[in-house]
């Protein structure tokens, strides 16, 4: 395909389609192709949440959080009414905490100012809060059938391979859009978006792409270079930096533990966790540690590890139990009863579990 710049592309989208209406996956928010093909429709609610839930995380890791959002709250009227700390609870192990606040925000904006109905077109949606480019196209393709260029990083994988692009990423994107573009068919273009991404993430992969059972191997340009897994390129990335900080593990003497809500913006954003000092929370991260509670501490053996997107953090997990009468400086106490770790994001998780060779015996 090289050889010949401008080859007819048709035939691409019409092969994915042959292999989705064979191979879709299975998803609880997915109409798949048979059911659409009957007129089955699917909610754009659900749509929403999916994608927004799929953002930098795997079908895996979503299935069950969807199911447990869907439970609770069916329609976006019921997910705008929710009060903020059971979203972000729910939320809770997911990770990047602004899409929960965002995800809020933007159901609040679908019933205040469209009568509890998503728009219906590309740009509507992304008028939206914590829409972009990417979910609100997603959502017009999948939940609308507009022609809409669905791109995420399964979709830049199988089309810098299909057309041997060399240039890397994030360079590349523009480039990568168009050839997208050119790939997008007017007939059933939300199944053709389903079917990129099912095909980057079950076959196209990123390392030992399964070229023998692509169907589109005949189509594809790097296939035939012999090149499909070195694609896409990558600009190097800047090393993460490091940053160190404690965390404050507090147990009254009736069980109660002493947590803090984090402010609104910025690191674990509305998040509940455990008072920290010297990585996000203080102002000058130069500055002395200051605990929430006079008390004495007590260092637990093992320190946590965890990459966030721009930094990697170790905390040195402090321990301490204080007297009934013990008032904190931050944060409040949260009654034994009331305190389930599961609300807690994965790095608050981790010093709880680190924090209980310390604290061995429940009330
Ligand atoms: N990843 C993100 N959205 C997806 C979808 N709709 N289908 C398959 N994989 C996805």
């Amino acid at each position: 395909m090289r050889d010949d710049p401008d080859p007819p592309i048709a035939p691409i989208p019409a092969a994915l389609l042959q292999w989705y209406d064979r191979s879709a996956r299975v998803m609880p928010w997915r109409i798949g192709p048979t059911e659409r093909q009957d007129g089955v429709r699917p909610d754009p609610y659900r749509i929403w949440l999916s994608e927004v839930m799929l953002q930098q995380t795997t079908v895996a890791a979503v299935r069950d959080y969807f199911r447990r959002f869907t439970e609770r709250w069916p329609t976006v009227a019921d997910l705008a009414a929710a009060a903020d700390a059971d979203v972000m609870a729910e939320w809770a192990g997911l990770g990047y905490y602004a899409r929960a606040r965002n995800l809020l925000k933007c159901a609040r904006t679908v019933v205040a100012d469209h009568g509890g109905r998503f728009p219906a077109t590309r740009d509507g949606l992304l008028a939206l809060p914590g829409i972009g480019p990417y979910t609100a196209a997603a959502i017009a393709a999948i939940a609308h059938d507009e022609a809409a260029v669905v791109v995420d990083g399964n979709v830049e994988r199988v089309v810098s391979r299909l057309f041997a692009v060399e240039t890397p990423l994030p360079a590349a994107k523009p480039e990568l859009t168009a050839l997208a573009a050119r790939l997008t068919p007017d007939a059933r273009p939300g199944d053709h978006a389903q079917a990129m991404m099912d095909l980057g993430a079950t076959i196209c992969t990123p390392r030992n792409p399964a070229c023998g059972i692509c169907p589109l191997r005949h189509f594809c340009a790097a296939q035939a270079a012999g090149i499909a897994a070195d694609l896409p390129r990558k600009a190097p990335k800047a090393a993460r930096p490091e940053r160190e900080g404690i965390a404050y593990v507090v147990r009254r003497d009736d069980g109660a533990m002493l947590l803090e809500r984090r402010p609104g913006r910025g690191l674990l954003g509305g998040m509940l966790g455990w008072p920290g000092a010297g990585w996000a929370m203080s102002p000058d991260p130069a500055a002395p540690p200051v605990p929430p509670i006079q008390a004495v501490w007590q260092e637990a053996p093992v320190t946590i590890r965890h990459t966030f997107t721009h930094f990697h953090l170790t905390l040195t997990v402090t321990v301490a139990r204080v007297p009934l009468q013990a008032r904190p400086t931050r944060g409040h106490f949260v009654l034994h009863d009331s305190f389930r770790p599961a609300d807690l994001p994965t790095l608050m998780r981790k010093v709880h579990d680190a924090a209980r060779f310390l604290l061995p015996d429940t009330p």
